[in-house]
């Protein structure tokens, strides 16, 4: 799909539809026939309305589109992010190649440009990519019209969300083609094409390095792991070096601890978190920000076979940490550890991790909200407005000592679950075990990485999610 800006007259614009906003009881529409629409009832404004007038007098586009928008007051760029996902999903199911988006006073603002831009991209987007036949169509051109120049922000948008749709087709791939050497392969080709630094740790290195944790989660599969290390360093040395972790289980099938089959499939979306952290990087590498950032993806397929960890068994972490491996599904955190190390020494000042940690915390948040740990309020807060800005829904669980009391064994140094009870807070707590003090968020993504249902603005299947709350992240560090 091509994006484009144009600055044009509106009705010059030769587009297969043209989209203008349809505000609920707006006084001053920006077509009378808005107006007849919402007296005739047929459309009223509500978000996610469509109406189309065909070959409309006086425009050069062949359909004249009024895009719900909803009220007024409560008009926002994530608002407006899912209307043109909607728009674009809609339309080019009824063989619509091209649209383009007025953005007129008093809306044609970057910010609205941009997420208007990022919608259409993310929309756009299919998991159909191994059908051989009967795929859906791909929208050809989308363009920005407005009297202002949006320009840049129709690029940023662009940028941000080809980020966050590379990671999404990481993501949809399956098992068998991607396993961990193919998502090292792949980081390798994204880090090249946007000059960045890229470093992969093989098995023999993280041996010699003493990764027992990671290498003992690899153990069970005939697939050899890799750690994932990409680099951007900024023009002018920043005193902050960020480090984003991203849990890269290309397949869980739970280890001996085997989950049930049903559902088993979707375990090839356990490298979201890992996903997540190279779209951002692709979009880091892109727009330059003033922070330097690591990039960390331990990954490694989680199998039965007859090497594989036993319930029981006991590892040394690169920490020097000793693990009780009490459940082989809980495998995430025992990947995790290793590189939250491994930041560690490489002297990074703060870390942020993105993991489809556990099912406990869909139990807790659903489907709604990324489930957000800290051990530092301040570097939270960050994260949180970072995801406010972009649109991304993430909520405060808690991280008291209190939780201490239910990672205990007589023998190991931690055992790799808690109790029953808090499973997503003991999986942070785990973590956070790891960190020494270094300000650092952990995202529990296991809700909110795959989409059910195809909802009208999204494909069903990888969401992307976390990749703009990090590329805002680093591209707002003070
Ligand atoms: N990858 C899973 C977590 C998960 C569950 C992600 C559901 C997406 C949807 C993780 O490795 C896991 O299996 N965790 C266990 C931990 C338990 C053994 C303490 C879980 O949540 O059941
Ligand atoms: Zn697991
Ligand atoms: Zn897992």
């Amino acid at each position: 799909m091509n994006v484009e800006f144009h600055s044009s007259p509106f009705s010059s614009i030769a587009a297969d539809a043209l989209l203008m906003l349809h505000f609920e009881d707006d006084p001053s529409p920006a077509h009378e026939w808005f107006s007849e629409l919402a007296a005739s009832g047929e459309a009223k404004g509500k978000v996610f309305d469509l109406a189309v007038l065909h070959r409309p007098a006086g425009f050069a586009a062949k359909r004249l589109v009024a895009a719900g928008a909803g009220p007024a007051r409560s008009f926002t760029p994530a608002v407006l992010r899912k209307i043109t996902g909607a728009a674009v999903r809609a339309l080019k199911s009824k063989g619509v190649h091209s649209i383009a988006l007025c953005l007129d006073h008093p809306y044609a603002e970057a910010a609205l440009a941009a997420a208007a831009v990022e919608g259409a991209v993310l929309g756009n987007y299919e998991v159909d990519v191994h059908k051989s036949e009967g795929r859906a169509t791909d929208l050809a051109t989308f363009q920005l019209i407005s009297p202002a120049d949006l320009a840049p922000a129709v690029a940023h948008g662009e940028t941000i969300a080809r980020a966050q749709n590379f990671a999404r087709a990481l993501v949809n791939e399956p098992g068998n083609l991607l396993p961990p050497l193919e998502l090292a392969a792949r980081a390798a080709k994204m880090a090249n094409e946007n000059g960045l630094d890229c470093e992969i740790l093989d098995e023999d290195r993280m041996r010699q390095l003493g990764m027992g944790s990671l290498l003992g989660v690899a153990m069970g599969s005939d697939q050899p792991p890799a750690m994932i290390i990409l680099r951007y360093t900024p023009a002018t040395p920043s005193p902050d070096h960020l480090c984003l972790i991203g849990k890269g289980v290309t397949f869980d099938t739970g280890g001996v601890s085997i989950k049930p089959s049903d559902g088993m499939e979707k375990m090839k979306y356990d490298m979201a978190g890992g996903a997540a952290v190279l779209g951002a990087m692709q979009a880091i590498a892109q727009l330059k920000p003033p922070v330097a950032v690591t990039a960390i993806v331990p990954t490694v397929e989680n199998m039965c076979g007859g090497r594989s960890l036993r319930p029981g068994d006991i590892v040394t972490s690169l920490s020097g940490k000793t693990i009780e491996v009490l459940n082989t599904d809980a495998e995430g955190r025992l990947i995790l550890v290793d590189a939250i190390e491994y930041a560690r020494r490489l002297g990074v000042t703060h870390m942020v991790d993105a993991a489809t940690l556990t099912g406990a915390i869909v139990v807790a948040l659903g489907h709604v909200h990324v489930g957000a740990f800290t051990n530092d309020e301040e570097m939270l807060g960050r994260v949180l407005a970072s995801a406010r800005a972009q649109g991304e829904n993430l909520w405060h669980m808690p991280l008291d000592d209190d939780y201490k009391d239910y990672l205990k064994t007589p023998f190991a140094d931690l055992p790799n679950i808690g109790g029953r009870w808090g499973g997503a807070v003991t999986a942070a707590y785990f973590l956070k075990e790891w960190t020494g003090g270094t300000p650092w968020v952990h995202l529990d993504i296991a809700g909110t990485a795959w989409l059910e249902e195809t909802k009208p603005f999204l494909a069903k299947g990888p969401t992307g999610v976390c990749v703009r709350t990090f590329i805002d992240l680093a591209l707002n560090w003070r």
